[in-house]
């Protein structure tokens, strides 16, 4: 078995909770279409692109429109997330996440982002995180949302690493399902009930430790 060297993180719900800014801006934007959508609706839209999030939204109000509309609408609703993201602080980074990179890092490991998002780079900046990753793979570096494990493998090369010698901290099931693809290990971030395919399910970073790690290698 190859000896893990590299962590992959996802960053929306890993990292940070940005999964309230993507409701509130989606919200508003279904709102103006004057339809609305549950809490429970948008746990569906975790892990997936912008677009594809915006199809599903679409799906459940029933509206169809032209290509050119949904580029609009998209952009929109970006505008609004953005403006919520740019406000946000160090004391937003999810709890025991700095400190488990910087326990990665003294121990000789490699650290990568892989995140769907095209606002990743703004996020990082604003809490601060952007010198604890190696390497950043986010939605403007790939073609094909996750489950394809594409971001991973990225993610993966540029650290010079083998997939086999990385594990992947994922919160969402397309995400769960990408690091499977690309043969790497997973820790999940939520409830086993959930995160079905994931090696081990811990509730957050907080709880993470390298003897965790350690013990995936003889999984
Ligand atoms: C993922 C989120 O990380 O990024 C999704 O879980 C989001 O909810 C996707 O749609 C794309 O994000 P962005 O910032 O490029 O719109
Ligand atoms: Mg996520």
């Amino acid at each position: 078995m190859t000896k893990l060297q590299a962590c992959l993180f996802d960053l929306d719900g890993v990292i940070v909770d940005t999964a309230v800014y993507h409701y509130k801006a989606w919200k508003r934007l279904a709102n103006e279409l004057r339809f609305d959508f549950s809490e429970q609706q948008n746990e569906q839209l975790k892990g997936i692109s912008r677009m594809d999030s915006l199809e599903l939204i679409l799906g459940w109000g029933g509206v169809t429109i032209s290509e050119a509309e949904k580029l609009d609408l998209a952009t929109r609703k970006n505008n609004w997330y953005v403006e919520m993201i740019t406000q946000m602080k160090p004391e937003e980074i999810l709890p025991g996440v700095r400190e488990f990179l910087t326990i990665l890092k003294g121990a000789g490991y490699k650290t990568a982002l892989g995140s769907a998002s095209k606002n990743s780079g703004i996020i990082l900046e604003k809490v601060g995180l952007a010198d604890l990753f190696d390497a950043v793979i986010d939605g403007n570096s790939v073609t094909a949302s996750k489950p394809d494990p594409e971001v991973f493998l990225k993610g993966a090369e540029a650290l010079g690493v083998a997939p086999e010698a990385c594990v992947v901290f994922e919160d969402a099931i397309a995400g769960v399902e990408a690091a499977k693809a690309g043969r790497m290990k997973v820790v999940g971030i939520g409830v086993p009930e959930v995160l079905k395919e994931a090696d081990i399910v811990i509730p957050g970073l907080h709880v993470m430790s390298l003897e965790k790690l350690a013990a995936l290698n003889r999984s």
